[in-house]
């Protein structure tokens, strides 16, 4: 059985592809930040446990949660390391954790431009050091634990954002620097049978884009080919896809999940 870590893993894309990897036989690792009470991620794993109990497979997978926030690289390598302990490999990660935190130039404001920086700039910062930065602190330390036994394979949530234009631009930036980051990982592991892939999602039903106004869901619809939002589970099997052996010749490749809205 193959050994799996998901960081943001409590709710929305995060949770549906922790249920696809445990449905298809991995041991789990559910990283989340605690910032729910009662804790969502310990919602997730109960809905989980359950799940796997009333499933018809032979396997049974272990399922277990850490709080832990990934920008954090003291927590993050105590997390990996009781992980690795528990599981003896990491065989999988995922970087799914991420946040928006919607800060865009607001050019009809131009007379408080200047006042606007630090604002502006803290949305930056917390989005570059969240979903860059601790994307790269998990896989740098998971990368150690995989090179022990020469086999792995990481994947990256980017997002459409990170390469069409956007107006929130840290999101933006943090998740082309994943595409990037992606490619580079990929050329300095492949050698030690490490795999580094990412998956780019359009609009997705569920967390960030359940903030979005009707009428702001309406018209992107119009612009997707497939004329809807995809579901987690959409994505959730590509990660599986990606994270397999079935890919075993896919390196430092980003897929777009987004039903057509970008063809590239
Ligand atoms: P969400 O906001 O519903 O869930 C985010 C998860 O990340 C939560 O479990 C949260 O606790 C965790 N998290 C946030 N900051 C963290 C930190 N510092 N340390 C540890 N965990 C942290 O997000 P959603 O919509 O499920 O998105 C998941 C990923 O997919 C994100 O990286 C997002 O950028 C990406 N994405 C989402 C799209 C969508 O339409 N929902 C579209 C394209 C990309």
């Amino acid at each position: 059985m193959k050994n799996s870590i998901i960081t943001g893993a409590s709710r929305g894309i995060g949770k549906a592809i922790t249920e696809e990897l445990a449905l298809s036989g991995y041991n789990v690792a559910l990283i989340s930040r605690n910032n729910h009470h009662p804790s969502e991620l310990v919602r997730t794993l109960d809905e989980l446990k359950e799940k796997i109990k009333n499933n018809n497979y032979d396997y049974k997978p272990l399922c277990i949660g850490f709080e832990c926030d990934i920008s954090d690289k003291f927590r993050v390598k105590e997390v990996f390391s009781k992980i690795y302990d528990k599981f003896g490999s990491i065989d999988v990660l995922v970087n799914n954790a991420g946040i928006n935190s919607r800060r865009s130039l607001n050019v009809d404001n131009i007379p408080k431009w200047f006042e606007n920086l630090d604002d502006n700039l803290s949305g930056f910062d917390e989005e570059i050091n969240v979903n860059l930065r601790g994307s790269f602190i998990c896989s740098y330390i998971a990368a150690g634990y995989m090179l022990r036994n020469k086999r792995g394979s990481i994947v990256n949530i980017s997002s459409v954002k990170g390469i069409e234009s956007t107006t929130s631009l840290g999101y933006g930036a943090s998740k082309a620097g994943m595409i990037k980051l992606t490619r580079d990982f990929a050329k300095a592991l492949g050698a030690y049978g490490i795999r580094v892939n990412c998956v780019a999602p359009g609009f997705i039903n569920c967390g960030m884009t359940s903030e979005l106004s009707d009428e702001k869901k309406t018209e992107y619809k119009k612009k997707i080919p497939s004329k809807r939002f995809g579901d987690v589970e959409e994505v959730a099997k590509v990660v599986r896809f990606l994270a397999s052996d079935n890919a075993s010749y896919i390196n430092g490749e980003c897929i777009n999940v987004n039903g057509g809205y970008l063809m590239i």
